[in-house]
């Protein structure tokens, strides 16, 4: 999701301007970099030339149907691992994405995703300059909203599930891209590959996160960044205040059957997710494969005493290192798998937990949601005994079932 400036566009896109425009054969990345806005994509170019990183400027490709903003697929020059900006929020992260698994120049197949960008986070759990890494992603937004002002009694939130009539309930109308769970096993993998030595932190984000250190509960906002396992909330709304977020934190609890921690706001995680479900459907990807990574550029409530449009206006010193990190983690996790794609990546590391969406349509049995229905009433899909799941979503099935 999310943020501040256009500033090193022109210069981060002047570098690439020496290679090939076009590309004309087919690419296979071992790793796609999913990055959501200018900043998040400009830092990998950025650092392209640090010591030991993988330089994105040597292949450029257009893809049909991108963003018109970010036209261009940057990869290595061997094209084992691509970066790609889908535009903000969920429209464009969604469009983009079936734009890639469109693209006949792409062969995606054995293709690790790794969704790499900032948000807001929770200062119960994370702060400024940390990384995440999730098991799951929740559309929090996808609720009946009833202004504050006109709040029926007894309610403590304006949000309530679609096709419910209590803030209380956990399920409605299920539209089914609400919560997304990746392969959790692949999640500890790549938290290995980032060394805790290398988080960037600063004084500007030290300085901030004091004011949170006086609420016992807020002791990780008021800690060091570190490299954290919790999930991310995907909204198209920027949603700010202690209000809403610990709405939406009880959202991801009840909607993940406890197994779910809300500590990042996203704008596009679920957005992706979605489309690659599709991709997956069609054997064009292994979701089995797919990561989330958010880091923090700012917290989503303010401190005791401050007003929530301070923090919002006023409560950016964690954006610059936020940047930092998103590289940090998609440099570290993208070396990774190229590294030892022979050893471990090729043949890929098993899903021991559920992956994917609400109802199950890639098979398995989701661990968390109200099965396959929707206002209680059961959804039919024409797959539904798995004649038109694709060999992939199959493999992966039983890879999960054997792997128990
Ligand atoms: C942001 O910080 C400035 C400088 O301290 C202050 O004058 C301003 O009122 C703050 N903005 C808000 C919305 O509180
Ligand atoms: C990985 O395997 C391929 C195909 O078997 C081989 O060509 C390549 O040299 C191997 N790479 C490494 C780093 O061992
Ligand atoms: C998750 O909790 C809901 C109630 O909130 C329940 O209906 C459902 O069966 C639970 N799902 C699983 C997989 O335990």
């Amino acid at each position: 999701m999310r943020l501040i400036s256009k500033s090193a566009l022109a210069a981060a896109y002047l570098c690439v301007a020496t290679v090939a425009a076009t590309y004309n054969g087919r690419i296979k990345p071992k790793v796609m970099i999913m990055t959501f806005f200018d900043a998040e994509g400009e830092i990998y170019l950025t650092k392209s030339n640090a010591t030991g990183a993988l330089d994105f400027r040597g292949m450029r490709h257009r893809v049909p149907y991108a963003s018109p903003e970010f036209p261009d697929l940057h990869c290595t020059a061997d094209g084992d691992a691509c970066l790609m900006t889908t535009g903000e929020a969920e429209i464009q992260a969604t469009a983009t994405t079936m734009a890639l698994l469109a693209d006949p120049q792409l062969d995606l197949g054995e293709t690790y995703w790794v969704l790499t960008g900032v948000g807001g986070g929770a200062p119960d759990q994370v702060t400024l300059g940390a990384i995440t890494l999730a098991r799951f992603t929740i559309q929090v937004g996808m609720s009946y909203e009833m202004d504050a002002r006109e709040l029926p009694p007894g309610f403590d939130t304006g949000y309530v599930p679609q096709g419910t009539v209590s803030p209380e309930a956990a399920w409605g109308s299920v539209y089914n891209s609400e919560v997304f769970e990746v392969n959790a096993a692949l999640r500890d993998a790549f938290t290995a590959m980032i060394d805790p030595a290398r988080v960037a932190d600063s004084a500007a984000a030290a300085a901030y996160r004091a004011h949170y250190a006086g609420v016992p509960r807020f002791a990780p906002g008021a800690a060091a960044p570190a490299v954290h396992h919790c999930d991310s909330a995907t909204s198209d709304t920027w949603h700010t205040g202690a209000l809403l977020a610990e709405t939406h934190a009880k959202r991801v609890d009840l909607w993940t059957n406890g197994t779910g921690t809300y500590c990042t706001t996203a704008q596009e995680d679920g957005a992706v997710l979605g489309a690659l479900v599709r991709g997956a459907l069609e054997d064009r990807v292994d979701f089995a494969r797919v990561a989330i990574v958010r880091t923090v550029s700012d917290f989503d409530r303010p401190y005791p005493g401050q007003s929530v449009m301070d923090n919002l206006v006023n409560g950016t010193a964690g954006y610059p290192i936020a940047i930092e990190n998103v590289w940090v983690a998609g440099d570290s996790i993208a070396r990774g798998i190229i590294n030892c794609w022979n050893e471990t990546f090729r043949a890929g590391i098993p899903a021991q937990n559920y992956v994917g969406d609400v109802w199950g349509v890639l098979g398995g049995t989701p661990d968390f949601g109200p099965g396959r229905v929707s206002g209680g009433k059961p959804v039919v899909l024409p797959g539904a005994k798995g004649q038109q799941l694709g060999r992939k979503a199959k493999r992966g099935m039983r890879r999960s079932r054997f792997q128990k």
